[in-house]
């Protein structure tokens, strides 16, 4: 089996970044460098204040602190860092397609072609590629078709690896992971590829842990654990819509079915709806292989997890307007969160910018706290949505540094995010300067109901009736 020296990594995201550190961490003697065509992000990787890190996870910044210009790189020179490694990681950006064919649903292949046409033009001896993106099944043909056609006489072997971790919990789920999964060809050079990865994960796991399937199950298999998780997410969030007409309590249902060893109790917090750059580009990509493939029923089967989840969204925002008295036309509301989820600073599909949405349209004031995104990501989001001008967007929202100081005059609080410290926050503080009556919408069901309400205020939460 070949021994692998050196890697390289294309794509320095939230992927690649935590990926290759951890591996660079657990391979001392293994040279990793994560390359990317964004100067910004790879000056930002390499900057020496690690809290300028473009990616922040718990427990990063002292992995790449001990691993960084030792044996991990970051850089901008990609075909330096193809020419050089035994093993290439692709992990760019796989987005659902603004354009053309497939438009709103499947996957924009065109990053994951732009790296295979570098790596054939790049490469003068064997490399094994390693599919680290989520991709549809079948694209490792079509990588395969471009690397083969280079007559230059080199040998690849493609082989699938999807990450499973979460954001806000990589480095945790990286190091401990549930499973590996590793597809590659049946063929003598296909099994010997899969080794070579296998025994670099084997520094840290154990071997009954990495699982080796062929190449099209492992590509199925990412979007199917991704159509999973989103289908029990929208599966309870159906039920607390439900759970607020008839006076059920959505968490006593979740516990309830959830000790039910069959059932299993994790990820059955209803919520705002589900976020993060993964669920819904993965699940429309599902739809669209499906609807490719003539499975129309199993395309719209998937189809509903989204819609359900666009249903929570919506319902969310529409609660706050009906409950304040059926406008928020120039009213104060504070949003304690813009982040996908706790403890990350992606913000990519948050409901939060949903919700911002439909309340801007109704004209409402938006105050926005979050304590990791930036500013310029916020207005970002927003005007990415292009639904109005981005003066507007700058008129109607205030992004803001202090939470407790923003809640001055508001109308409502809406939890968007389940940032622990919002829990620990002086709520007496926080509604004496309210105006009366003052309102909390919980989209993440994280604050004590009593203590809320034993304050004054009129608390709202998913999956309950106030
Ligand atoms: P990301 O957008 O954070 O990072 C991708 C990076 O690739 C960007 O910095 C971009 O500049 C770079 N890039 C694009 N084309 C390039 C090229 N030709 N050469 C060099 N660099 C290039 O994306 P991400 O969140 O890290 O996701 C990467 C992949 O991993 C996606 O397919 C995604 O579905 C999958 N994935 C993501 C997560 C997650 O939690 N974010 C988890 C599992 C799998
Ligand atoms: C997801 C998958 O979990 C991960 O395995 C895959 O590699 C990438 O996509 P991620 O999107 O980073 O990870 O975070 P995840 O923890 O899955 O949360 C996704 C969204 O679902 C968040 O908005 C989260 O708040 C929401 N969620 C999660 C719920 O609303 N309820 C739950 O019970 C769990």
């Amino acid at each position: 089996m070949k021994k692998i020296n050196k890697i390289c990594c294309i794509g320095a995201g939230y992927v690649g970044g935590p990926t290759m550190s951890v591996i660079a961490h657990k391979c001392p003697e293994i040279k990793v460098t994560v390359v990317d065509i964004n100067a910004n992000r790879i000056k930002a990787w390499n900057d020496e204040n690690l809290d300028k890190l473009p990616v922040y996870e718990p427990g990063l910044k002292e992995i790449i602190a001990e691993t960084r210009n030792k044996n991990l790189f970051f850089s901008t020179e990609v075909d330096k860092a193809i020419d050089e490694a035994e093993m290439i990681f692709i992990s760019v950006n796989t987005p659902t397609k603004t354009y053309g064919k497939g438009k709103g649903q499947a996957a924009d292949l065109k990053f994951i072609e732009l790296c295979a046409r570098n790596i054939a033009k790049v490469a003068k001896d064997d490399k094994i590629v390693v599919e680290k993106s989520t991709l549809p099944v079948r694209t490792a043909q079509a990588i395969k078709n471009i690397l083969d056609n280079t007559g230059n006489h080199v040998n690849f072997e493609i082989l699938s690896n999807p990450e499973f971790l979460a954001e806000g919990t990589a480095i945790n789920d990286l190091l401990h992971a549930d499973r590996v999964l590793i597809g590659g060809d049946e063929t003598p050079e296909g099994e010997a590829a899969k080794e070579a990865l296998s025994a670099i994960y084997e520094h840290w796991l154990p071997k009954e842990n990495i699982l080796k399937t062929n190449i099209w199950s492992s590509e199925l298999s990412k979007l199917v654990a991704n159509a999973f998780l989103a289908q029990r997410i929208s599966s309870i969030n159906s039920i607390s819509a439900l759970c607020e007409k008839t006076d059920a309590n959505v968490q006593e249902v979740s516990k309830a079915i959830g000790l039910d060893s069959r059932i299993g109790s994790k990820f059955l917090n209803a919520s705002v709806g589900f976020g993060g750059s993964c669920f819904q580009k993965d699940i429309l990509n599902l739809v669209y292989i499906a609807k490719s493939y003539g499975l129309q029923e199993v395309a719209d089967y998937w189809e509903q997890v989204i819609i359900m989840n666009d249903y929570q969204k919506s319902r969310f925002a529409n609660n706050i307007i009906s409950t304040l008295y059926n406008t928020v036309s120039g009213k104060k509301i504070v949003f304690y969160g813009w982040a996908f989820k706790k403890d990350t600073n992606d913000t990519r599909e948050s409901a939060a910018i949903y919700v911002a949405d439909a309340l801007l349209e109704e004209q409402a004031e938006i105050v926005i706290y979050d304590p990791k995104v930036s500013e310029e990501r916020i207005y970002a989001d927003l005007d990415y949505l292009n639904t109005r001008s981005e003066e507007e967007n700058r008129k109607l929202v205030t992004v803001v540094k202090d939470p407790i100081d923003a809640s001055k005059d508001a109308h409502a609080i809406a939890v968007l995010t389940e940032w622990d410290e919002f829990k620990a926050y002086n709520w007496e503080t926080i509604f004496k300067q309210m105006l009366k009556p003052a309102f909390v919408f919980d989209g993440r069901r994280i604050l004590d109901k009593e203590k809320i309400n034993s304050i004054g205020f009129n608390y709202y939460r998913i999956g309950e009736n106030a």
